[in-house]
């Protein structure tokens, strides 16, 4: 059974997209910052905060290769998942990932609010946006599909996933 999984930047809309994706192709949906809240039983901000960014990246490792697989899933990850060789190996495995692409103006623009966004909270967001597209751009174009989503709704976005998947 083939997964769908969600990679790209904070901003990129994975969870909004995974939301209407999932409707249309009657998958369930899981969203892996979801289930690291769930599991600390605390939001992202606070996990980061109160035990820092290591700590974090261990536990979205455990959460993501403990995903129960047994119906099709939408499979909305946190920006810096794939990032991690197991995390990234485990999802090219299950599935179909595809990378939610979007510029870093774009991504300025939708990740305004800083209390859910730890990591774009100190500095320079617009700086801090564009060193890490660098840094991630190329395990992210290591997809099987990638979606440009500048200038277009989660909507058409969810659609053309589902044409180039043939879902
Ligand atoms: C992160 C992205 C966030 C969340 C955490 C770290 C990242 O998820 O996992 O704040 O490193 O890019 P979203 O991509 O869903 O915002």
């Amino acid at each position: 059974m083939e997964h769908v999984v969600l990679v790209g930047m904070m901003g990129a809309g994975k969870t909004t997209v995974g939301k209407i994706l999932s409707r249309l192709t009657t998958r369930g949906l899981v969203d892996t910052d979801v289930l690291i809240e769930r599991s600390e039983g605390m939001d992202i901000s606070g996990i980061i905060d109160s035990k820092g960014e290591e700590y974090f990246r261990m536990v979205e490792r455990n959460v993501v290769l403990s995903i129960d697989l047994r119906a099709p899933l939408v499979i909305a990850t946190g920006g810096g998942a794939v990032m991690d060789d197991e995390v990234h190996a485990f999802l090219k495995n299950i599935g179909k990932t595809v990378y939610i692409r979007a510029s870093a103006g774009t991504l300025y623009g939708r990740t305004s609010n800083p209390s859910t966004r730890p990591l774009l909270r100190d500095g320079d967001r617009l700086e801090t946006i564009k060193r890490l597209i660098e840094k991630r751009e190329k395990r992210y174009l290591d997809s099987d599909v990638v979606i440009e989503s500048d200038d277009r709704s989660p909507l058409e976005i969810a659609n053309e996933i589902v044409r180039e998947l043939g879902l």
